[in-house]
């Protein structure tokens, strides 16, 4: 088989249906978040990153930040191998408790992917065919007086018997969960391909995780503005005659219906205005329903909101994508 044909085939395909996607080289810049160095083609430039999953900025949080150069420092860089070769490093044990905690279980289990975990997870709320089982990835950290997730907000989380994690987004970090009972989780441990047979997360990162739980745990601050940024870039969007899809959470989608226009939107957004936002197309969304997906964090002010605002109603002309001003129903 003439494999290089293969590939340059396949490569071909996704051309085809505008969804080829180019990384940006970027460099975020420690302290001055949402701002970031862009290494373009033309050489390095500043620019503004507004769809970043590190909702709250705790991935550059001192506590945060401290935390993994602490442990770094003191017991070094990887875990050393899988937990059944390894052991489990003594960071991680202390991960696991603050988790479960968090979630009001008996147990947690921290997984190298949040990706695996929702895999390994999800079949074995189905081995049980009644159980219920809860995905509040983008959702922790975020909402619930402790940063626990939706279920905790609503009073629920002792209604849902699984719950899963990340410690990639709103946490800062790497790596994802489950939290159960005690004896689910001593059943995913001994049973997940997915956890078994990975490396363990290494010390530093789960200390650095902790330490973002921890301060979420008692910290408002970054929860109320963040969502005080959202209502506010909300407001400006639709002032201008942006079309926003309807949302009930800390994502602001604006809707564009084209997968080429969403890439030359997003291109001339970055290379025009300074400002970063990846263009989401299929197979993340329906096709037809390609968008820009908007998430502000606490340190998206008022003028970055407005510039945001300007740079999209230009962009939004150019591409000439109609300013009706409407609120879309539609999933986020
Ligand atoms: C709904 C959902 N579940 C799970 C994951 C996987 O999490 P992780 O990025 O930690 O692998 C993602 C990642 O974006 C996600 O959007």
């Amino acid at each position: 088989m003439n494999y290089d044909a293969f590939f340059t085939d396949a490569i071909g395909r996704v051309r085809r249906e505008l969804r080829y996607r180019v990384f940006a080289d970027l460099e975020r810049i420690a302290g001055r978040l949402p701002r970031a160095i862009w290494h373009s083609p033309q050489g390095p430039r500043e620019v503004v990153i507004w769809c970043s999953n590190d909702y709250l900025g705790m991935g550059q949080h001192p506590k945060v930040i401290g935390a993994m150069v602490e442990i770094a420092t003191r017991m070094g860089t990887g875990a050393g191998g899988t937990r059944n070769i390894s052991g489990t490093n003594h960071p991680l044990v202390e991960l696991e408790r603050e988790l479960a905690d968090l979630h009001g279980k008996e147990a947690a289990l921290v997984f190298t992917s949040g990706y695996v975990s929702n895999q390994t997870g999800m079949a074995t709320a189905e081995r049980y065919d009644a159980m219920t089982y809860l995905d509040e990835v983008h959702a922790v950290g975020m909402y619930g007086p402790a940063g626990a997730g939706i279920a905790a907000r609503e009073g629920v989380m002792q209604r849902i018997d699984v719950i899963e994690g990340t410690l990639a987004k709103a946490f800062g970090c790497l790596g994802g969960y489950v939290a159960g009972s005690a004896n689910l989780v001593d059943a995913v441990r001994s049973y997940a391909p997915g956890f078994i047979f990975t490396t363990a997360l290494p010390p530093a990162i789960c200390a650095a995780a902790t330490a973002a739980i921890r301060h979420l745990k008692s910290s408002q601050s970054e929860r109320t503005r963040q969502q005080e940024c959202a209502t506010r870039a909300k407001s400006a969007l639709t002032a201008a005659g942006l079309p926003i899809m309807r949302s009930e959470t800390h994502i602001l989608p604006v809707m564009v219906g084209d997968p080429e226009k969403c890439k030359r939107a997003s291109d001339l957004l970055l290379s025009e205005h300074g400002i970063y936002l990846q263009p989401i197309n299929y197979p993340t969304v329906p096709r037809g329903t390609e968008r820009l997906r908007i998430t502000a964090t606490p340190y998206h002010d008022d003028v970055l909101i407005d510039q945001l605002a300007e740079a999209l109603t230009d962009v939004w002309r150019r591409v000439a994508l109609p300013l009706e001003g409407c609120l879309i129903d539609a999933a986020e």
